[in-house]
């Protein structure tokens, strides 16, 4: 009997069902090359449900995602709920109920062609970010007072525990491990990213990463506060491999990341708790705009999927999907990102096709 994943599918608002669709395309030829199946069924969660149930995502939901190998997941955000409602219900929802740790975000340059800064090659960006993905600004204490009034006093608590920053800066470790050094590297590298000399609260960052890297002699390390690293990124990305971040910082710096590699149409996720069920997206919204248009780009949720095989343990598949993709890119097939070049449904055929091609091709 071949292996059956059960995938829950949560394509959610705006482009999430157009991204989504050409993803499960994908997905289907890999487990037709690979030999493995997967039983899909459909989390309906998002603004149209909301708007005919009163519901946003039940517990049941969250119960049943227990029970589920991976979350193949679009985007929530809709104009027509107050801001932030579908988010923290949905998407926050899963990574705090479900404990999704890691929110592992790879900045890898396919082509030249899509980076914005001069004489980058694609040897010279590729970084894997963990960001801590449940706690930090993200735990939902904040409230205001006088509201409406000169007075008015807002505030929302940054935390971080022990347990939450240890586990992110580990994983970080023994992803660098896995990872191997970069080409031209005698050793992989992890960087931590904080802004411990401003907010005191993360000195907690800085000494578990002290104490942490003394059971990692073979790997590098590297600091540099965000406002720094923001800087880096720009002005020499190579200095980046690994790096490890809190859940604010790592939200922000990845869209800058997403930005050098092509933007966040290419961008992909994993929200990750290794060895359990975890939830794979593109890193970007739900582009109300483009919705219905046919003319989002795929290719995050389509690298977000290659995340999940990683993850249910189909590594080669990953690489082969990964390989594919870099594929049509740096032969020029996909002649853009740009919205408007290529349909959203054409990009998941060729990703398809090309799959499909290559696979009769090593046979
Ligand atoms: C992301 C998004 C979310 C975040 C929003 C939608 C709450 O920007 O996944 O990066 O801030 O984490
Ligand atoms: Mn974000």
């Amino acid at each position: 009997m071949s292996t059956v994943y059960d995938i829950g599918v949560l394509p959610g608002d705006g482009i999430g069902s157009e991204v989504v669709n050409e993803a499960l395309k994908v997905l289907t030829a890999i487990e037709q090359i690979y030999g493995f199946s997967t039983k899909r069924e459909t989390m309906p969660y998002g603004a149209e449900h909301f708007l005919k149930t009163g519901e946003m995502m039940p517990d049941v939901a969250f119960e049943r995602a227990r029970d589920l190998h991976a979350i193949v997941f679009g985007a929530v955000g809709d104009p027509r709920i107050e801001v932030g409602k579908l988010e923290f219900a949905i998407i926050a929802g899963l990574r705090h109920k479900l404990d999704l740790f890691v929110n592992l975000r790879p900045i890898k340059l396919y082509h030249e062609s899509l980076c914005p800064l001069k004489g980058k090659l694609p040897e010279h960006i590729d970084m894997m970010f963990c960001r801590e993905n449940t706690e930090d600004a993200y735990v939902g204490m904040y409230g205001a007072t006088k509201k409406g009034t000169p007075d008015e006093i807002s505030m929302q608590q940054m935390l971080y525990t022990r347990r939450g920053t240890e586990r992110i800066i580990r994983y970080a470790f023994e992803l660098a491990k896995a990872r191997g050094p970069k080409p031209g590297q005698d050793k992989a590298k992890v960087m931590l990213v904080d802004k411990a000399n401003a907010l005191r609260s993360q000195e907690l960052w800085t000494r578990t990463f002290t104490e942490v890297k003394v059971e990692y002699p073979d790997i590098d390390t590297d600091h540099a506060y965000i406002d720094a690293a923001c800087m880096f990124m720009v002005q020499n990305p190579e200095r980046f491999d690994v790096a490890v971040t809190t859940n604010l910082f790592g939200d922000i710096i990845t869209d800058l990341g997403a930005e050098l590699v092509g933007g966040i149409g290419i961008a992909a996720s994993g929200n990750i708790h290794p060895g359990q069920v975890s939830m794979f997206e593109g890193i970007h919204g739900s582009a109300p705009l483009l919705a219905g248009k046919d003319s989002a780009s795929p290719l995050a949720t389509i690298l977000a999927v290659a995340l999940m095989l990683d993850h249910i343990g189909q590594n080669e598949a990953k690489l082969e999907l990964d390989a594919c993709v870099a594929d049509l890119l740096q032969t020029g097939k996909i002649r853009s990102l740009r919205t408007g070049e290529h349909k959203c449904s054409e990009l998941g055929d060729m990703v398809r096709d090309e799959l499909l091609a290559r696979a009769v091709r090593t046979k």
